[in-house]
């Protein structure tokens, strides 16, 4: 299916200033009480349409460095821009172009909320026409298939399940900037492959600029440009996909 940007939204969109989305200039990111940096010495630029993907150990930094982009982390030095604007400065009008899919999403079983509200909870900063929320929730539920799920309490959902309730709120919004953490980490093989799909077909078809955090080399999105790793805070490669 084909699911065009910005349909439903009524305000202009952010100035994407220069030919980055993201960059990031001699970052380092230090944890309020840690002596040593979480990330260090980042240097990576990410053209608009790229499909990054970052890969490395557990605590090399991989999350620290999405947090950072976002402006949810303060950079202990360095600066971080994404569309061509300073993130310690414009952080919250720049979350309103992006989407993030945190690592530790599972709800809790006594969470009442239902999926469809969960989706629809992606909206809450947006500005949009309120007529065709119910048509968005139902196609983009579609795009993941879960349109059978969308009365079910979120925390009656199977892990997967619920990621891919968290990936479908994370694009409802239209994203210019899409960062996801692990969001294979709960599926089965064949759930793995359609959803990089999914992703790949936004990143072309849209143009969304994807940034994904993902252990599983074994699954690299068709639309993936490049695939960077990390060790201790650091990048230590970048290559590029074929
Ligand atoms: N809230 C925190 N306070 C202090 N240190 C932290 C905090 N979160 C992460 N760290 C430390 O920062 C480093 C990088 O952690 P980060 O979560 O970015 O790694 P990661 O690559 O995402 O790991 P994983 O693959 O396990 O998700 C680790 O040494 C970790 O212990
Ligand atoms: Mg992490």
């Amino acid at each position: 299916m084909s699911y065009s940007m910005f349909s439903m939204f009524k305000v202009p969109p952010i100035a994407l200033n220069r030919e980055y989305a993201v960059e990031l200039c001699n970052v380092s990111t230090t944890y309020f009480g840690s002596r040593t940096p979480a990330i260090r010495n980042v240097n990576l630029r990410i053209r608009y349409g790229e499909f990054i993907l970052i890969t490395g150990p557990n605590g090399a930094g991989k999350t620290t460095l999405l947090e950072t982009i976002l402006g949810l982390l303060t950079p202990s030095s360095g600066t971080v821009k994404v569309f061509g604007h300073d993130v310690s400065k414009r952080a919250k009008l720049i979350r309103r172009y992006c989407s993030y899919v945190p690592q530790d999403f599972m709800k809790e079983p006594y969470e009442v909320f239902t999926v469809y509200e969960v989706i629809k909870q992606g909206l809450v900063t947006c500005h949009y026409r309120p007529k065709d929320v119910d048509k968005e929730i139902r196609e983009v539920s579609k795009l993941l298939g879960i349109e059978d799920l969308l009365t079910r309490p979120i925390g009656s959902l199977s892990g997967g399940q619920q990621q891919r309730v968290f990936i479908a709120r994370a694009l409802i919004r239209r994203p210019y900037l899409l960062l996801l953490d692990e969001p294979f980490s709960n599926l089965d093989r064949d759930s793995r492959t359609e959803l990089a799909e999914v992703l790949s077909k936004l990143c072309t078809d849209s143009g969304t600029t994807i940034v994904m955090v993902s252990h599983d080399l074994s699954t690299i999105p068709r639309a993936c440009t490049r695939v960077v790793s990390m060790i201790n805070g650091s990048i230590v490669s970048i290559s590029e996909v074929k």
